[in-house]
């Protein structure tokens, strides 16, 4: 029996993880989220699944993985087969911001400070975590997924021309090279680990922010790659994107570890 937990599924793509391998009828699925009872969309998916389990666990809150990891631990005998790390800090107030978006450098330390958080430390948090489950998995390949973004690839960003995204980019970047040393450590014992980019995904139907302004703020972002690069990016739906990401999952080869792959299978790059 397959296990997977992905940490930060409350809504969006973590959501649509969890439903797609809950479908798989042979696993066992976490859904690591940080507040269980505001989770709605979670709860409403995982009320007809019996191998659903939610758990509650903050990312900027090692202690809260900690006590996640023993819950997990205590239902599937100390195992985890595959993590998939998808929490991250996106919110559309600030998701979009340029250095000089800041009211002033205390505004831009603080929302700084708080995206590292989640977004950098949250990784490592998670992987810290369950790493003694997943090092006890008798699967072939033990699986650590971080889902990664393009605002965080210096040649995107490039080719992009991303002069905005500054915390987010930086912080998922950071995130980046925290599975690559991940990947390092643990080369020899049976992992692979890796980073993975989603693609463009239109996550509005499950969000607790405003939904124009998402659609809107997408609408921007493409519209800044094709007027930079001439590449014409579209949003896919959350289905879409985890089935390709599932694919990548499944294949996943020791030669991988530590690289940063795209949903479309191999490298990612923003020239694809
Ligand atoms: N959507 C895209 O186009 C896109 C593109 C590239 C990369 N990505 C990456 O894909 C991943 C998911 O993105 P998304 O679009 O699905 O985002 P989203 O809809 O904003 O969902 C973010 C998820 O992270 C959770 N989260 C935030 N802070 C957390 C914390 N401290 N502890 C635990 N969970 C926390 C949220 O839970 P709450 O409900 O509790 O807030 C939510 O479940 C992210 O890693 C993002 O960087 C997305």
């Amino acid at each position: 029996m397959p296990s997977y937990a992905v940490v930060g599924a409350s809504r969006g793509i973590g959501l649509e993880y969890v439903r797609q391998l809950a479908s798989r009828p042979d696993a066992v699925v976490f859904a690591i989220v940080r507040n269980p009872e505001r989770s709605s969309h979670l709860k409403a998916v995982a009320a007809s699944l019996q191998n659903v389990h939610i758990i509650a666990g903050d990312v900027a809150d090692y202690s809260t993985l900690e006590k996640a990891a023993k819950q997990v631990s205590e239902i599937t005998n100390g195992k985890l087969d595959c993590l998939i790390h998808n929490a991250a800090h996106m919110d559309i107030n600030t998701a979009y911001k340029g250095f000089d978006h800041y009211t002033n450098m205390e505004e831009l330390d603080a929302d700084f400070i708080h995206a590292f958080k989640i977004n950098s430390l949250g990784p490592i948090h998670s992987i810290t975590a369950f790493l003694p489950l997943l090092r006890a998995s008798n699967a072939r390949t033990k699986k650590i997924i971080v889902i990664g973004s393009g605002a965080g690839d210096l040649k995107a960003v490039q080719t992009f021309n991303m002069t905005n995204m500054v915390a987010y980019g930086m912080t998922k970047a950071a995130a980046t090279i925290a599975t690559t040393k991940f990947a390092l450590t643990l080369k020899d014992e049976g992992f692979v680990v890796v980073t993975l980019s989603p693609g463009l995904v239109d996550t509005s139907d499950t969000a607790t922010a405003d939904r124009d302004a998402m659609l809107e703020g997408y609408a921007a972002f493409t519209t800044s790659v094709k007027n930079a690069s001439g590449i014409e990016i579209t949003a896919q739906t959350p289905e879409t994107s985890i089935a390709a990401q599932l694919k990548v999952i499944d294949g996943l080869e020791a030669s991988q570890n530590g690289l940063f792959l795209a949903h479309t299978g191999g490298e990612y790059s923003a020239a694809r």
